[in-house]
């Protein structure tokens, strides 16, 4: 799908910059065409040789190159491009493609290029969740540039979390998906992502450890071969695809009333949200005090399992994909799933699986169906996982590719 495919990739002055020789190679090994356009403070960590070796390609560094007369290289290599992905792109870069600056090489070719932009944000923690960078990233997102990541794990400063570059595969998996066939165009599909929470009292509430990215990566990859997503989540900290109609859930019964809602317009459900099972009997309004108790009791009501209501009662022809998350006889028990809540599939998550689960960006997944041996696949990107639910559906949708 990438192959003739030529990106622009421009490069930022960030310590993930020493990932961006690998984007080039696996650019590469896809067939694509790559022209690095770069700012000076990227060559303070990767270096121009390695750069035009990987990419056979000079590296457009300098608006006012010495020894040209003028120079207008910022339009004509837009003119040449499919594509362009920044990766990585620093708070200062986001800042300036936001509020329309161009004085660089790269800024510059990012305001001529009107075609898809995909841009992979790397910063420590505290620069990507200030208000600022949040606000230029949502006006991106609104233009329709694609962000990809950027991930959670442990930062070159020493700090852990959300602002690690996502890793070159998956950012090379985006663009891919991007230019896949749109082999489910005409296709309406009902996502659920995430955990909901169950209020105890204004200040509490019972939760799970879900991050919603499976889901979430779930929901773009349909967007992204062409399908009408609607996308309903529990409470995350992860922005969901632009492409995607998003509808925020809190509460097991606030995601139940939504998908009731949207499944009869929908050809498919794939059900990825960690639901609770359990809601307080009694929602007190006011805060629980500890005084004058050692132990306290909240009695705990079922929840309408959304799954099973939807593939065994509300279904008319569509498909329906479920989960399990299990941590023993974990075949056995998505099977019993698979039947008990007349679903087409069931996408088995162990975890007893290093690196599978919540919170990972990696997930190893096991298909179960009604008609053969349960497939097994290796340790992967959340986005390549999603990849196979996705091609899983098309099968049992018979959609032709
Ligand atoms: N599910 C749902 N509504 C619920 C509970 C689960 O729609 N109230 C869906 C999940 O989205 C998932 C599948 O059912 O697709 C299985 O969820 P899981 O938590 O693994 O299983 P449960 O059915 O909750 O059973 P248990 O917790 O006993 O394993």
């Amino acid at each position: 799908m990438l192959k003739g495919k030529r990106i622009i990739l421009g490069i930022s002055g960030g310590i993930a910059a020493y990932k961006s020789p690998l984007i080039i190679r696996l650019l590469k090994q896809k067939g694509a065409s790559v022209q690095v356009v770069c700012t000076q403070n990227a060559l303070k960590f990767v270096t121009l040789p390695v750069l035009e070796t990987l990419s056979e390609n000079s590296v457009y560094l300098d608006v006012f190159p010495k020894n040209r007369a003028y120079s207008t290289e910022h339009i004509s290599i837009t003119d040449n491009a499919d594509a362009m992905l920044v990766a990585p792109a620093t708070g200062n870069v986001i800042g300036k493609f936001a509020s329309g600056i161009a004085d660089d090489a790269l800024s510059t070719t990012f305001m001529a290029f009107d075609k898809p932009v995909f841009i992979a944000p790397a910063m420590n923690t505290k620069m990507w969740l200030s208000p600022i960078v949040q606000r230029n990233v949502k006006m991106l997102s609104e233009l329709k540039h694609i962000l990809i990541g950027p991930g959670e794990g442990d930062l070159a400063c020493g700090y852990a979390g959300a602002g690690r570059m996502s890793e070159p595969q998956e950012i090379v998996d985006s663009l891919e998906a991007f230019f896949s066939s749109k082999s489910l165009s005409g296709k309406k599909v009902l996502v659920t992502a995430g955990p909901t929470f169950e209020k105890i009292d204004p200040v509490r509430y019972i939760g799970n450890f879900s991050s919603g990215k499976m889901g979430y990566a779930i929901a773009s990859v349909l967007a992204s071969r062409g399908a009408e997503v609607v996308l309903v989540s529990g409470p995350v900290s992860i922005a969901a695809d632009p492409k995607v109609e998003l509808i925020a859930t809190e509460s097991a019964m606030q995601m139940h009333q939504a998908c009731l809602k949207q499944f009869p317009k929908c050809d498919a459900a794939i059900m990825a949200a960690a639901v609770a099972d359990f809601r307080p009997a009694d929602f007190s309004n006011k805060k629980l005090k500890k005084e004058n108790t050692d132990s306290l009791t909240i009695k705990l009501e079922k929840n309408p399992d959304i799954l099973a209501e939807l593939g065994s009662k509300k279904k008319k022809g569509q498909i329906v994909i479920g989960f399990a998350l299990e941590t023993d006889n974990e075949v056995e028990n998505a099977r019993k799933k698979l039947n008990n809540k007349k679903a087409d599939l069931i996408v088995l998550n162990s975890l007893n699986d290093a690196g599978s689960g919540f919170m990972h960006n990696t997930n190893s997944i096991v298909l179960v169906d009604r008609t053969g041996k349960p497939i097994k696949y290796p340790l992967m990107s959340k986005t390549e996982a999603a990849a196979i639910v996705v091609d899983a559906l098309e099968a049992l949708l018979n959609v032709k590719k």
